[in-house]
């Protein structure tokens, strides 16, 4: 029973987005904080929310995750994209990541960019799997534990 109600997800109606304010910022630090090694600061959110959209997700009244998108004429960027750790593995990186393109696509976005880790199975796979491909890597450009590690970078086409 329980296993059943897991894999069929409470995905389906209850997942609402809204736009992020300055008073969400603990919030989405929490999450932040609890989903990366080396997350985004509070510095780093404040000046996003000045200069990029920030979105949130949730699932009922519970907030499950984030993402950021920043979109220059008609090339957009996804800049972050969240989910809380427990939450993870039920689609919610998708539904999150569909909302963040539509999105991109209304403020004229026709093709998106994206750069993650090249460690980072989890991502790489809710990126392939929403039509994303491979186009490139960056030569230590991430800080890790004891060194550098690799970017990928991988671009998408964007359709209404
Ligand atoms: C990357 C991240 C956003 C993905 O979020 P998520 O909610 O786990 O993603 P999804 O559930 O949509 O997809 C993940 C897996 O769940 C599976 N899944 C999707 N819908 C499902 C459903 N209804 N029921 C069960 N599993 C499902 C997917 O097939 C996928 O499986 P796979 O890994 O075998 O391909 C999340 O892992 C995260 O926040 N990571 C930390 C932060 C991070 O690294 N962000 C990206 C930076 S580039």
């Amino acid at each position: 029973m329980t296993q059943a109600l897991k894999n069929t997800g409470a995905t389906a109606d209850s997942v609402t987005f809204r736009r992020m304010t300055e008073e969400d910022l603990d919030a989405v630090l929490k999450i932040e904080y609890a989903a990366f090694t080396h997350p985004w600061t509070r510095g780093i959110f404040l000046d996003a929310l000045k200069s990029y959209e920030i979105w949130l997700m949730f699932e009922g009244a519970q907030q499950v995750g984030h993402g950021v998108i920043n979109v220059i004429i008609d090339e957009a960027h996804l800049l972050n994209i969240t989910v809380k750790p427990e939450s993870q593995g039920r689609g919610l990186g998708l539904r999150l990541l569909e909302r963040l393109m539509s999105r991109a696509y209304e403020l004229n976005g026709r093709e998106c960019f994206l750069e993650l880790r090249a460690s980072n199975l989890s991502a790489y796979r809710l990126y392939e799997s929403f039509g994303f491909n491979e186009i490139g890597r960056r030569r230590d450009y991430y800080p890790a534990a004891g060194g550098h590690e690799d970017a990928l970078v991988m671009a998408c086409t964007l359709f209404e």
